[in-house]
């Protein structure tokens, strides 16, 4: 494996693209719906942001082979449950395979009936607006359509592979102060 030069390299192989991939830190969401049967699914995404204020509409990227995502799209409708530094453990059972992903965790149910997973920082409510190839994955566009309420607690972040978490609690915006929090002021029309 060639090193990387101070100038860069055309000359790489996956795992160098993941490592260099791995420095840019993201906060880490449960997307989830419901299955034919009215049950539960769901799985760990990172590659979650907002993509635009008016319409209100956000993105995730699924990867071709996940098993939630066909169940998204038949349901049309997903639920992103923004995690807390304390739901590394939420994390951990929905970034790995598993049968039963909902056992031993709380939730409650969005308008829609979708997934609430207890104690997240928030929660939107989406349906599906627009499906992009991705390569390996899909670029899925939702538009919001429910809030949930804003907890004051620690983001959980997913940062070279690992977990982190701020060191300081920032002040998050209460309910009331969401539109300025969706508002950049300065001075540019973004986020
Ligand atoms: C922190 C974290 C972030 C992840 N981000 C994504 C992601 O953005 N897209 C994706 O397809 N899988 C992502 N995964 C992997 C999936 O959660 C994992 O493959 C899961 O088993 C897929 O479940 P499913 O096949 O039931 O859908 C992530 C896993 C972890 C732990």
């Amino acid at each position: 494996m060639a090193p990387l030069s101070p100038y860069g390299s055309a000359d790489f192989d996956s795992r160098q693209f993941r490592t260099a991939m791995g420095q840019f830190c993201t906060g880490v969401t449960i997307i989830t719906t419901l299955d034919g049967d009215e049950a539960p699914v769901g799985f760990a995404c990172q590659s979650f942001t907002a993509l635009s204020l008016d319409p209100p509409l956000v993105l995730f990227c699924p990867m071709k082979s996940s098993r939630t995502w066909p169940v998204i799209a038949e349901r049309g409708a997903f639920c992103v449950n923004v995690l807390a530094n304390r739901q590394q453990s939420v994390s951990a059972k929905f970034g790995a395979p598993g049968q039963d992903k909902f056992a031993g965790v709380d939730w409650d149910a969005s308008p829609l009936g979708l997934p609430v997973i207890r104690h997240c920082l928030t929660w939107v409510e989406c349906t599906v607006e627009n499906i992009f190839d991705g390569g390996d994955h899909h670029i899925v566009v939702g538009r919001a359509q429910t809030l949930g309420e804003v907890l004051q607690d620690k983001p959980l972040l997913f940062y070279r592979g690992g977990y982190l978490s701020t060191e300081h609690p920032r002040v998050t915006p209460a309910q009331e102060a969401l539109s300025d929090f969706l508002t950049w002021n300065g001075g540019d029309e973004w986020l």
